[in-house]
């Protein structure tokens, strides 16, 4: 979709060039993120895509178009382009801001206004307040989103976030990812998206391109880059706890192993034989309505001698111990640490499916190093 071949930018007076022999494709549908230290050349690049900078050598093509062949405004038509300080125009609405592009492109007024309203529900924002407030009147979260909303108000193929969710605090931040995300399943744009947080960019690419002063240095999957960090400078910015980073690319469904044994109020005094035939050490419990609540081991079984009250104790102190098969890995983990509990059970919607050890995420784990 977007092929960047043997580029260069030197800036007039700049000792190094900002981005060096750069080639890089960039998939269609898919968000590809650049990442690296601040001045690696990450908004530079942006830049070129939409020419709103020309690169002192080499090719940009876009769906295998040369750009520097396309009218510049034409081009831009077709990428929305979220700037790194959002940019939003402080004397005008929020809807005149959304407005810009369309009201260039010289739509029809009514047209605008439906678009405009559109994308402020959108964007997770309340019309009626939001339409005709100005941008010092939103907090730094809103304000992001209304720039998201001007990128995409022409509908256009592709867009290029720089840093668009830098302003705002760490809640904020991961709901405006997830967001996106989620609506990028529907929307299926092209998406370049500068960060320099490592962890946004596990998070939102398809791909992840890392720079260090103007160089890529590596470019891959998440899985890729966290498996197989090509340098110690990749190595670095990862940081050292890349397993555990990596741990947040799977959910519950794929580390998770079949249920030990399901036991049921009457079938509790015969648990004990249940569970030697599943050759297993834990059972599940299901209530009178087959809800799981909680689980006991086998030590725990006999710890109790088998007596009911005691139990069901047991079963009552893991009654938290259970994720959706969706979970991410990181999740899992603190709850099975902040349980003490060595298992949790794993729900699609309400029924049991699975469970969880720390034993099965490491194993996973192992598995995903060795591929
Ligand atoms: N208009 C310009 N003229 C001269 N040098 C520039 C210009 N714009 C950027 N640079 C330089 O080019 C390099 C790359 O800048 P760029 O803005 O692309 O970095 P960045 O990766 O986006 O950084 P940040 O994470 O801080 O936004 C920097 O050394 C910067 O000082
Ligand atoms: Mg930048």
């Amino acid at each position: 979709m977007i092929e960047l071949k043997q580029i260069t930018k030197q800036y007039p007076g700049q000792a190094m060039p900002a981005v060096e022999q750069l080639s890089l494709s960039i998939p269609e549908g898919e968000i590809c993120v650049l990442v690296g230290p601040s001045g690696c050349g990450k908004s530079t690049i942006l830049r070129m895509i939409n020419r709103m900078i020309e690169p002192t050598s080499g090719t940009v093509s876009i769906k295998g178009k040369d750009a520097s062949g396309t009218d510049p405004d034409q081009l831009r038509m077709g990428i929305g382009y979220v700037i790194q300080q959002i940019g939003l125009l402080p004397h005008r609405t929020i809807a005149e801001n959304i407005a810009i592009v369309p009201r260039l492109y010289k739509w029809p007024k009514e047209k605008i206004a439906q678009r405009v309203d559109e994308l402020i529900v959108m964007m997770g924002l309340d019309l009626e307040k939001t339409r005709g407030k100005y941008p010092s009147q939103l907090s730094g979260g809103q304000m992001q989103r209304v720039g998201v909303a001007r990128a995409m108000a022409v509908d256009p193929p592709i867009m290029l976030m720089d840093e668009p969710f830098g302003a705002v605090d760490p809640i904020a931040r991961t709901h405006l990812q997830d967001e996106l995300l989620r609506l990028q399943k529907e929307i299926k744009k092209t998406i370049v998206f500068v960060t320099h947080d490592i962890n946004e960019a596990i998070k939102m690419g398809d791909n992840i391109a890392i720079f260090e002063a103007g160089k890529l240095v590596q470019f891959g999957t998440p899985e890729e880059i966290l498996t197989n960090p090509t340098n110690a400078f990749v190595e670095n910015f990862i940081g050292h706890d890349r397993v555990v980073k990596k741990l947040s690319l799977y959910c519950a469904a794929e580390a998770m192993q079949p249920v030990g044994c399901l036991v049921s109020e009457t079938g509790l005094p015969s648990a004990r034989q249940k569970m030697m035939d599943a050759e297993t050490e834990v059972a599940f419990f299901l209530n009178a309505e087959g809800k799981p609540t909680g689980y006991f081991t086998l030590a725990e079984f006999e710890e109790c001698e088998g007596d009911l009250k005691c139990l069901r104790k047991k079963v009552l102190r893991t009654e938290g111990a259970f994720v959706q098969t969706t979970t991410p890995l990181p999740d899992a983990l603190s709850l099975l640490l902040e349980f003490d509990s060595d298992y949790l059970g794993i729900l699609k919607g309400k029924e049991i499916c699975g469970m969880l050890s720390f034993k099965d995420i490491r194993r996973h784990v192992y598995r995903k190093e060795g591929e």
